[in-house]
């Protein structure tokens, strides 16, 4: 089970480094907005907005002329307030909380996988569409981070397979780091690590640092690798 209250209180505290530090989010941002069908949407609901990464590309390359957003932190809604001032900004866990619109776009990047239940969720969002509108999510796939689950014991992502795909892709995209140290203090300030409240002594980093560096280098540098997909379903 997802903590949800540890997801809420890790991203608020990322929120103010999370830009500097979603390299990855921001390549998905860009490749969703690319992949979508049309450049153009009545109404938009965007789930889990944090600073507006995907909103501010989503606003430079697509029309529309409703947008809400959708974050479980309160704090989103300022960042959203300033890319969209007429946005509607709605503080709240998707997987709890009673969509009352209808929507030709529900898009969401690197989110729905902090979720106990997607399917469901996908459920639920594909009744808030209008006829003819689409649904248009990145999230992260099986082997993402790879390098780190078996030492740390994190969880695997929760996979699903939802009906009705009309676009399927997935990426491994490898992220170079100049110490294991560094890769560690990348998931914090994304917020990534909320899975596990870990308290890491300092033998446990140092074995840690030994373990990354002997098997997943490159060079100077050692890596993690991201697994990407991106789905847009009707
Ligand atoms: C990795 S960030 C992605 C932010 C943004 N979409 C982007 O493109 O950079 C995930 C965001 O989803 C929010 N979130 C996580 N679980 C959520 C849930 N169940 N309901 C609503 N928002 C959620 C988090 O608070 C966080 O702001």
């Amino acid at each position: 089970m997802i903590d949800k209250s540890l997801v809420k209180r890790r991203f608020k505290k990322s929120l103010a480094k999370y830009e500097e530090n979603a390299v990855i989010q921001k390549i998905m941002a860009e490749k969703l907005i690319k992949i979508l069908p049309s450049g153009e949407y009545n109404s938009i609901l965007e789930i889990g907005c944090a600073t507006g990464l995907l909103t501010r590309i989503l606003k430079k390359n697509i029309k529309f002329n409703h947008y809400n957003a959708i974050d479980i932190v309160a704090e989103a809604k300022d960042y959203i307030k300033q890319i969209i001032p007429n946005a509607e900004f709605i503080e709240g866990d998707i997987e709890e909380i009673t969509i009352n619109n209808k929507y030709d776009l529900i898009i969401s990047n690197a989110c729905l996988q902090w979720c106990n239940n997607p399917e469901k969720v996908i459920e639920k969002l594909k009744k808030s569409l209008n006829k003819g509108g689409i649904i248009a999510i990145t999230l992260f796939g099986e082997e993402n981070l790879k390098e780190l689950k078996e030492y740390f014991k994190l969880e695997s992502p929760v996979l699903f397979k939802p009906n009705n795909v009309i676009f399927h892709d997935e990426e491994k995209i490898k992220i170079y780091f100049n110490s294991p140290l560094d890769i560690l203090k990348h998931l914090k300030q994304t917020g990534a690590n909320a899975l596990k409240n870990y308290k890491l002594t300092r033998t446990m980093l140092s074995d840690f640092e030994k373990y990354h560096k002997k098997h997943y280098n490159e060079g100077e540098k050692v890596y993690i690798t991201y697994n990407p997909e991106y789905l847009i379903l009707n």
